[in-house]
């Protein structure tokens, strides 16, 4: 089995329905499990424990979320350098207003000090959520899940 890690915070609820298409094409590939948890509810053991995750955060002051910093905050320290964490593949999406880059720089920054691997292009939406961004989204979810399955990372 592979698990996939879906961590998100959402206010207003456009990111969760990001995080939703995500773990459904993360589920919809055969004998990937996932793992749905709201920022702040996550922790140490969903990072070492998982395959492959997504990270996903709304823009919030040209930022990601507090929450989402808060699971970087508690986790990077222990998390560093471990053989568990380098090289692990992840993937980004994220909900904004207008913009999105801040968050988007600010997230992959962070990842590159876990020293984690993005593997596919992030999924940024700005404004309401449409039908085309849950289509991406859910490939996004196909793509992570479909290449820790198969190993390809
Ligand atoms: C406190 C706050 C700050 C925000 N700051 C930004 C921002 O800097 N740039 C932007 O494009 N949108 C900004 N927005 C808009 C949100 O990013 C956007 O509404 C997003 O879809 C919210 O996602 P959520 O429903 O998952 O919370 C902000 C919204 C709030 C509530």
């Amino acid at each position: 089995m592979c698990n996939i890690l879906i961590v998100y915070h959402s206010q207003s609820g456009h990111t969760q329905k990001m995080a939703a298409a995500v773990a459904q094409g993360a589920g919809s590939i055969e004998g990937v499990t996932v793992t749905f948890k709201q920022a702040s509810e996550a922790g140490l053991d969903d990072l070492l424990n998982c395959d492959g995750l997504a990270i996903g955060s709304p823009e919030y002051f040209g930022y990601m979320a507090g929450m989402v910093k808060d699971f970087f905050d508690r986790t990077y320290d222990a998390a560093r350098g471990r053989k568990e964490v380098l090289k692990k593949p992840y993937v980004v999406f994220v909900s904004a207003g207008n913009d999105g880059t801040g968050a988007l720089n600010h997230i992959e920054r962070i990842c590159i000090g876990y020293q984690l691997k993005k593997v596919y292009d992030p999924v940024l939406a700005r404004g309401e959520i449409d039908s085309e961004t849950l289509i991406r989204c859910d490939e996004l979810g196909k793509t992570i899940a479909a290449g820790c399955k198969e190993g390809i990372y």
